[in-house]
């Protein structure tokens, strides 16, 4: 939103467009994209709905279904890339993740809290991706074991703000999260 010369109010910002992101539905922040590598390598990019934020242990948290590809490339490759672009505050976010992932009996708790309308998106009849007679040939039939919680813990951060005078910086867990200013 401003021009900082301090690089922790820097990524301070970047973690408040975070948090906002999951408190204001209409925030840009809300739907981040998530990127991926495939099992066979090709790069994979989809909305996402950023349900949680933890700045003290630099997590974020999605909710997927088990069977989408992005679970696969996972499997295979458990890092994501994170991206938001924030216009009022002029701030692109780019975070590389470590990514956990967990399902079944050990997110119940989780579940349990996921709206009615929601669950519909963790479950669906046939699988996702899977090719159907017409558009509208499948069912909503969510269940728990369908439903995983995607934990991403941050190892790196980029930022970048398109303000007057253009300002980039890059922030790493190896280096304590102090930051290097580099060139835009
Ligand atoms: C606004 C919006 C929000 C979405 N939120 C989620 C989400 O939170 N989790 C999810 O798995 N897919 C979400 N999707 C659907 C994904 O973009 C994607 O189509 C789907 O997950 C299948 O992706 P995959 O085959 O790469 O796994 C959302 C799509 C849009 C347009």
């Amino acid at each position: 939103m401003s021009q900082s010369s301090d690089l922790k109010a820097f990524y301070d910002e970047a973690w408040g467009v975070l948090e906002r992101g999951v408190a204001d539905r209409r925030s840009p922040a809300r739907h981040p994209t998530f990127a991926t590598v495939s099992p066979d390598g090709q790069p994979q990019a989809r909305t996402v709905v950023l349900r949680a934020v933890s700045r003290a242990e630099r997590t974020l948290e999605f909710h997927s279904d088990t069977r989408a590809a992005k679970l696969a490339a996972l499997g295979k490759t458990p890092l994501a890339a994170v991206h938001v672009w924030h216009p009022r505050h002029k701030l692109q976010i780019r975070l590389l993740c470590e990514v956990n992932v967990a399902s079944g009996e050990a997110v119940r708790d989780k579940w349990e809290k996921v709206p009615d309308m929601s669950r519909a998106a963790y479950g669906s009849v046939p699988s996702p991706g899977s090719a159907i007679e017409t558009a509208t040939s499948y069912q909503h039939a969510p269940v728990l074991d369908q439903f995983a919680v995607l934990t991403c813990t941050v190892g790196e951060i980029d930022l970048l703000y398109l303000g007057d005078q253009h300002q980039r910086a890059v922030f790493k867990r190896s280096d304590g999260w102090t930051g290097q200013w580099v060139a835009p």
